[in-house]
């Protein structure tokens, strides 16, 4: 075997054992990164749906509760408020999703679904749980989910949530007498669920380890061009 040969072998197989340490160590570091990044993402996102939980509580409904006789409101409703916010910005941000998913809703839009009804099972088996969170997977793309439990710990809750009887009737026009009554003091009815796109992150940091891993072939390339340009001619 020509020394010419021999350098050429070892320099390929010490191309291929560095760049496959590095490819793994690289993407180790860029998963760790995706998800931190969903994570904070989606605790943001849940703060803010709280915040105009409160703000709505705290701020509109005493304004607006004098004329629940006469007409029913749902803007004084917190879990309205942050639904409709919501979906505003996700006018923008279609991957992005917050429910207040419950088993048995008011609203025909926060019905659970399947996936939902399990992250609900999770607090209702477990009420010490203050959050969950997890990967799920809707139409073969990574999301990441962070829930907390809806659970009737005030009083004032039953109000409206007790018996189709003793809710507003200006309420029961709008809503009728199908779901979101019969709950409980105490009682995990649903959960809040932010989910935002890891697929996007994930797609970002493929295409950041597409662009390092072309860079590492090209200098590999160029070094062995050189390498080859110096060694001397063909041994006799
Ligand atoms: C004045 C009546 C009223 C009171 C009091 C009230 N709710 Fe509701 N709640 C509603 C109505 C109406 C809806 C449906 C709003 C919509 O259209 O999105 C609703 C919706 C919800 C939802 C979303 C799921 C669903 O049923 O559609 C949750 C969760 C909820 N309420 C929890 C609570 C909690 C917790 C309290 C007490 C802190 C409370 N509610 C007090 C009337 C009320």
């Amino acid at each position: 075997m020509s020394i010419r040969l021999r350098i050429n072998l070892v320099l390929f197989a010490a191309f291929f054992a560095i760049a496959s340490a590095a490819g793994w160590y690289v993407n180790t570091i860029f998963m760790k990164q995706t998800n931190e990044h969903v994570v904070k993402q989606a605790a943001i996102l849940m703060e803010s749906a709280l915040a105009v939980r409160s703000y709505t509580v705290d701020l509109i409904k005493p304004h607006l509760d004098p004329l629940l006789e006469q007409k029913f409101l749902p803007q004084t409703v917190p879990a309205f408020a942050a639904t409709e916010t919501f979906e505003r910005f996700r006018k923008k941000f279609p991957n992005f999703k917050y429910k207040e998913a419950v088993l048995d809703p008011t609203n025909p839009r926060d019905l659970a679904d399947e996936q939902e009804r399990a992250i609900i099972g999770r607090f209702i088996e477990n009420p010490a749980l203050q959050d969950t969170s997890g990967e799920l997977f809707r139409s073969q793309s990574r999301f990441y989910y962070v829930a907390r439990p809806i659970q009737i710990k005030n009083p004032a809750c039953i109000a409206c949530h007790d018996t189709p009887e003793r809710a507003p009737a200006t309420m029961r026009q709008i809503y009728g007498d199908k779901g979101g009554f019969g709950w409980k003091l105490n009682q995990v009815v649903g959960a809040q669920i932010i989910v935002v796109p890891a697929f996007e992150q994930d797609a970002a940091a493929k295409d950041m380890l597409k662009t390092i891993a072309i860079l590492f072939a090209a200098t590999f390339a160029i070094l062995l061009v050189v390498i080859n340009l110096v060694l001397p001619g063909r041994e006799r």
